[in-house]
């Protein structure tokens, strides 16, 4: 088939890039010409495992391919999605700006029956948004407007397009979903399903998801609170709960909140749709107000231990990407931590695996950055973990001791065992477990 995805971002290059590995002719489209141009010329813009190698392939082979020119690509497309974004408007609502334009756009380009699929995470209705636009210059028998919502997530991307847990699809046509269950046919052979519904359960699916999600993160970071003020360790706690099936292990543990360029934004958006419907929705507010609370936490335990004048103190960073395997930072908790730090009159010194360069653009200068994570621990008075990188996990802990001016770590993501951290001597204060105050 011929695929045109509109918008080459997370999204949409992983989208176009896993459909051209099961063999249809994809044409990736973006406003960012120069985007454009580097990927023409085979550099992949995003750090995402296992993705270069299937743009190499699917590049070389021709079968993946990239532009600027709209009309072009949409001329000679069986489906068109629209990956766009979808960021928060000022009212917190997600604004559809982006995927509206495009379907205005489009509209005046089709000549043949064309699938216009929604990939980007949308509100309730707009797929019939989608529709009422296109039907403006389009006959209805040129078109269906399908909702496909994406759970891909960032890090395990390539991994879960081509072996999903299920694909939603949101559709009344019969046509539309011969042809989408044709597209994803390769991809669930091993009986995940595809399940058909209609538009509007499937856009509430998405949201429904990371909702749910996130709640799982705001909970078990309260339990986690409640678990440093009563004294419990919320490792063991999140085992026990985690192994029962009910539950299940996944989404248990606690940190310094949640980031990412989904759930900030998606819980923001399902609230603001929940009041537009009059209804209120009140664990989202909640989820929302713990999530903000806890990326401000670790700060609050860093003052108890310097004062909250931290001037002339050097706080180090392991981690700044919203989570491992990605050089994603939108909304990322390590970026509030570190001006928070930086308004403390901290001198912040921060390394991350792939995030670097985009922290950079961020920081401009009032940031230092490492070559690599022992670098940023010269003469620190404190180490802050932030993201669970695997290279963190099992670091040269006398080499940390040496090159800082005290053992001390606020570790946001509970990546050491606390008897280790007091046996060889460590300040180590965690999320959720005992203060280890080790004796050096
Ligand atoms: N990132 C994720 O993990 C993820 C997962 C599931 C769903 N989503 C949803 O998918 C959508 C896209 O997210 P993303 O993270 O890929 O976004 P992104 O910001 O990484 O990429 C969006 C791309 O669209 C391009 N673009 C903007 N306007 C355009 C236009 N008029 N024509 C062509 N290209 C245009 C931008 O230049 C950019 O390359 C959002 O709705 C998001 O919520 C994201």
């Amino acid at each position: 088939m011929n695929i045109s995805v509109i918008g080459t971002g997370y999204v949409g290059l992983v989208s176009g890039t896993c459909f051209a590995e099961t063999g249809n002719k994809v044409t990736c489209v973006d406003i960012d010409a120069a985007k454009v141009e580097r990927m023409q010329n085979g550099y992949v813009p995003i750090y995402e495992p296992g993705l270069e190698l299937l743009f190499e392939r699917n590049s070389r082979q021709g079968r993946l391919k990239f532009t600027t020119d709209l009309e072009g690509t949409v001329k000679k497309s069986d489906i068109i999605f629209l990956a766009l974004p979808t960021p928060p408007g000022a009212d917190g609502s997600a604004d559809l700006s982006f995927v509206l334009k495009v379907a205005d756009q489009i509209s005046e380009m089709i000549e043949k029956y064309t699938v216009i699929v929604d990939k980007s995470t949308v509100p309730v209705g707009t797929a019939e948004k989608v529709e009422a636009i296109l039907a403006r210059k389009l006959s209805h028998d040129l078109f269906d407007v399908v909702a496909n919502p994406e759970f891909l997530r960032e890090g395990a991307a390539i991994d879960d397009f081509l072996k999903p847990d299920r694909v939603v699809i949101g559709t009344s046509s019969d046509r539309a979903r011969e042809k989408m269950r044709l597209l994803y046919a390769p991809f669930v052979r091993q009986g995940n399903p595809i399940i058909f519904m209609d538009q509007r359960s499937a856009e509430m699916t998405k949201y429904a998801s990371n909702a749910y999600l996130a709640t799982r993160i705001s909970f078990m970071n309260e339990i986690a609170n409640l678990c440093e003020a009563v004294g419990a360790n919320v490792d063991f706690v999140r085992k026990g709960m985690g192994s029962d099936g009910r539950i299940g292990k996944r989404f248990l543990f606690p940190g310094v909140g949640y980031g990412g360029s989904c759930f900030p934004k998606d819980v923001q958006a399902l609230s603001k749709t929940a009041h537009q419907a009059e209804y209120d929705f009140k664990i989202l507010d909640a989820v929302m107000n713990v999530n903000s609370i806890q990326k401000k936490r670790i700060i609050g335990k860093i003052e108890r231990y310097f004062g909250s004048d931290l001037t002339g103190k050097k706080i180090a960073i392991w981690g700044i990407a919203f989570k491992p395997n990605t050089d994603d930072i939108r909304e990322a908790p390590a970026l509030t931590i570190m001006r928070e730090l930086l308004e403390r009159n901290a001198q912040v010194s921060a390394f991350d695996p792939e995030a670097m360069e985009n922290a950079r653009a961020e920081f401009d200068g009032h940031v230092t950055f490492g070559e690599d994570q022992y670098e940023v621990l010269d003469q620190a008075d404190a180490l802050c973990i932030l993201t669970e990188w695997s290279v963190f996990r099992t670091p040269d802990f006398d080499q940390i001791k040496s090159m800082m001016k005290a053992p001390v770590i606020f570790d946001g993501r509970n990546l050491y065992d606390l008897e280790p951290m007091a046996d060889i001597g460590f300040y180590y204060n965690s999320i959720g477990r005992d203060l280890v105050e080790g004796k050096a």
